[in-house]
């Protein structure tokens, strides 16, 4: 192995020189002196502090001990939930504390965090609004986490599709007069459950939602994984829990200085004159989170939502600038089209979506550029590139991003071209069974041609956004395979299928087929 490069002395954590003023100089473990209001995270700093002065000697999980002896830093920083930031018996109450500080943030009655992503938030929802065989309003533009839900559940997906903007191909929000005939058309209905804001940004009418929901009797689940920043800068769109929803599962790992899997759901429940019940909701959770949380992932969430309430505001309104300034920077390149609101669309104001089409450079090359620049970014095909800007930016830091995006656009510029919207966007499925039904059915493996007209067993997605192009139970249709193949063709990797070549796929028994 190559030695570490990084000098082990060198800060990795520097506090924001932009908050310099705010600065705990006495704590460079928490620069900003947010254990004073994060019970989690208190507890956090406090365990990692005995456990480095050696006055720690666990007989308990994890099997490393605090000690980096055998694997090394790997393993620095883990600390249970369970005796680690609290005792086994949770006599602390700390979790309880820290999740009902940040259901007082968002105003809701009922918070969780999840070390299990939104993807596990969705799937907790999802067993908590409703049982086997109810229907349920769906948004087809879905995370596959969402359908994995309704797998579990049992749920029935009465599907909706979000408008896509004639402009740019991408998708907005669900309109609630789709939501408010589909409720109409399915009297028996559980529950709404849609994804607002989208993959890139686009933002629906969240208050129309929640009130065609509530017009039918049925609760609105809104899946904000992309928008845990919502509702705290007034530029900024507000918040699902204040337009309306019921419930909202947020990725604190996407858009805050959190943990990668640290998610959070709330709810306003009957508790406080909503349609949930907070005993499903638990159940649910519980159900499909694990019984080991890491104490580290859930301290850092902690921590975000006490950054957020100490200085949401301030680090909403730099990121906002700093998204504008890229936006104004990006637009002036001849050819490259930046997402902004326009009339039917509204955008994230912090999403840094560009749309490569007219300068002809193809999103794959131009990716592999900066990946080769040393900037990674959230997504990339032909056409569009999503770069993630977030609170831990600061203007120095999307400088040199904007600097190394208009090098490589300008290394890779062509004849300007005609963009294509993605299939995850244009997706209209034929539904033959359940999701579920489909998922337990035999099934059996086929030549990719052989599985048009078959129903698929499997969910098969391109990679991010990770919307189903062909989710369990719809008919294989040419123009899906299609869609796959030439989103594989392009470079795009296929998640999820038994055969990511797509040369076989895997459907529905004809036996199983016909039973549903
Ligand atoms: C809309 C949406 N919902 C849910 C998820 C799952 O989130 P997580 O990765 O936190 O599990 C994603 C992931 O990208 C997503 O895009």
């Amino acid at each position: 192995m190559p030695a570490d490069p990084i000098d082990p002395a060198t800060p990795i954590n520097p506090g924001d020189p932009e908050l310099g003023d705010r600065l705990d100089p006495g704590d460079p473990r928490d620069p900003l002196g947010l254990r004073r209001d994060a019970p989690l995270l208190d507890a956090w700093l406090s365990f990692t502090s005995a456990a480095r002065a050696g006055r720690l000697t666990p007989f308990t999980i994890p099997g490393h001990k605090q000690r980096t002896g055998l694997v090394g830093e790997v393993v620095s920083g883990d600390v249970p939930l369970y005796a680690g930031v609290d005792t086994m018996k949770q006599s602390g109450g700390v979790l309880a504390e820290a999740e009902r500080r940040a259901g007082q943030l968002w105003g809701a009655d009922w918070c969780r965090f999840s070390v299990g992503g939104s993807t596990h938030g969705n799937q907790a929802v999802a067993l908590a609004v409703g049982s086997p065989g109810r229907p349920v309003v769906v948004s087809r533009t879905l995370h596959r986490s969402v359908l994995l839900g309704l797998v579990l559940a049992g749920l029935d997906p009465v599907w909706v599709r979000p408008e896509l903007d004639p402009v740019t191909g991408l998708p907005g929000g669900v309109a609630p007069a789709a939501v408010a005939a589909a409720l109409a058309a399915h009297p028996d209905a559980c529950a709404v459950m849609v994804g607002d804001p989208s993959y890139a940004g686009g933002c629906g009418d969240v208050v129309g939602l929640a009130a065609a929901a509530h017009a039918a009797g049925v609760p609105l689940v809104v899946d904000a994984a992309w928008a845990a920043h919502f509702g705290f800068h007034p530029d900024l769109p507000p918040h699902a829990l204040a337009c309306g929803a019921d419930a909202v599962v947020t990725s604190a790992h996407k858009t805050l200085p959190a943990w990668s899997q640290a998610a959070i759901v709330l709810a306003r429940t009957t508790r406080s004159g909503g349609l949930l019940d907070p005993d499903r909701l638990d159940r649910g959770f519980e159900a499909t989170h694990t019984t080991s949380p890491t104490g580290t992932i859930l301290a850092s969430t902690d921590a975000a939502r006490a950054l957020l309430a100490a200085h949401g505001k301030e680090l909403c309104g730099r990121l906002v600038r700093l998204v504008a300034g890229a936006r104004s920077q990006l637009a002036a390149v001849p050819g490259l089209a930046v997402l902004e609101s326009h009339p039917g669309l509204a955008v994230d104001p912090a999403k840094l979506v560009v749309q490569l089409a007219g300068t002809g450079a193809h999103g794959h090359a131009v990716e592999a550029d900066l990946i080769a620049a040393g900037f990674p970014v959230e997504m990339a095909d032909r056409d569009t590139l999503i770069a993630m800007v977030t609170l831990a930016d600061d203007a120095d830091t999307v400088a040199a991003f904007v600097d190394a995006l208009v090098s490589a656009v300008e290394r890779h510029r062509g004849p300007a071209r005609t963009a294509a919207p993605s299939s995850a966007w244009t997706v209209d499925p034929i539904v033959a069974m359940s999701p579920r039904a489909a998922f337990f059915a035999a099934h059996e493996q086929v030549a990719g041609d052989a599985a048009v007209g078959r129903v698929s067993a499997e969910l098969i997605c391109p990679y991010p956004p990770g919307v189903p192009v062909l989710a369990p139970g719809e008919v294989v249709t040419a123009e899906a395979l299609a869609a796959l193949r030439a989103a594989r063709a392009d470079g795009g990797r296929i998640a999820y299928a038994a055969d990511p070549t797509l040369a076989t796929l895997q459907v529905v028994a004809v036996t199983d087929a016909a039973r549903d």
